[in-house]
């Protein structure tokens, strides 16, 4: 008895740790709360397009840099550099979190990942290019799918979406594994063709497999 309330209570501290740890990187919910004070000029959901440039869907990283740019004084606008003195670390990781996850009215300032279409054509171009993948010949049962979720999770964190990436670094998932450059090559002209599948625009495509590329060197051959 004594030795399972122990246990429950080390899985009770493991959670809190567990659940600090996720806060630290930002959460819509928290940045959700906290922007109720910023809504009066940038709208509920930051699709306001005045006093500045629309903050619904602007990248996490670029958020997080203009307020850190304000509240340090780089940046000078005299509302938004008293408003932001206050802020915590935390405080412009969330609601950097909960502007990035907003639906913009408009491209204009969008990440990356509002441009490629949101989380729905993200998720589904990875689900596709592991499809196409695992019907690939020339991968022939290289590929499990049991990576698409992290995979997702990835994307959207590098292309400035609303999620923090949860898993390995990319050289210790593929240790072992003895990935191929023709391997390699074969998956990223499978997420092309389902980008033009899905009507991904140049420019667009030409962002997201200059994000890919460079990762080749800690994939192949580990
Ligand atoms: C009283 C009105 C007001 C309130 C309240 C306000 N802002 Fe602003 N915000 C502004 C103005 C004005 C600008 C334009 C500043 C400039 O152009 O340099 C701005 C600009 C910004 C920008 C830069 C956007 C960009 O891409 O150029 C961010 C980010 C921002 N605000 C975040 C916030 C957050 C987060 C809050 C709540 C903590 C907040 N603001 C509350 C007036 C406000």
């Amino acid at each position: 008895m004594k030795r399972a309330r122990l246990i429950s209570t080390l899985i009770g501290v493991g959670i809190l740790l567990a659940s600090a740890a996720a806060g630290a990187a930002g959460t819509v919910q928290a940045g959700s709360a906290k922007s109720m004070f910023c809504s009066g000029c940038h709208g509920v959901d930051g699709n306001a397009p005045y006093p500045s440039a629309r903050m619904a869907g602007q990248s996490t990283q670029r958020l997080g840099q203009s307020l850190m740019d304000f509240k340090t004084g780089r940046r000078f606008h005299p509302v938004m550099n008293i408003l932001s003195v206050g802020l915590t670390q935390q405080d412009i990781d969330d609601m950097a979190m909960f502007y990035a996850a907003q639906k913009p009215l408009s491209l204009e300032h969008a990440s990356l990942y509002w441009r490629l279409g949101g989380p729905d054509a993200i998720n589904a171009a990875v689900d596709e290019t592991i499809k196409l993948s695992k019907a690939d010949p020339r991968l022939a049962g290289r590929l499990s799918g049991a990576c698409a979720a992290k995979l997702k999770e990835q994307l959207c964190a590098a292309t400035g979406g609303p999620c923090t990436y949860t898993g390995r670094d990319m050289k210790t998932a593929h240790a072992g594994l003895k990935i191929t450059e023709a391997e390699f090559g074969a998956v990223a002209e499978n997420l092309v063709k389902v980008l033009d599948a899905f009507k991904v625009p140049e420019k667009e495509k030409n962002e997201l497999v200059g994000m890919i590329a460079p990762m080749k060197g800690v994939i192949v051959g580990q």
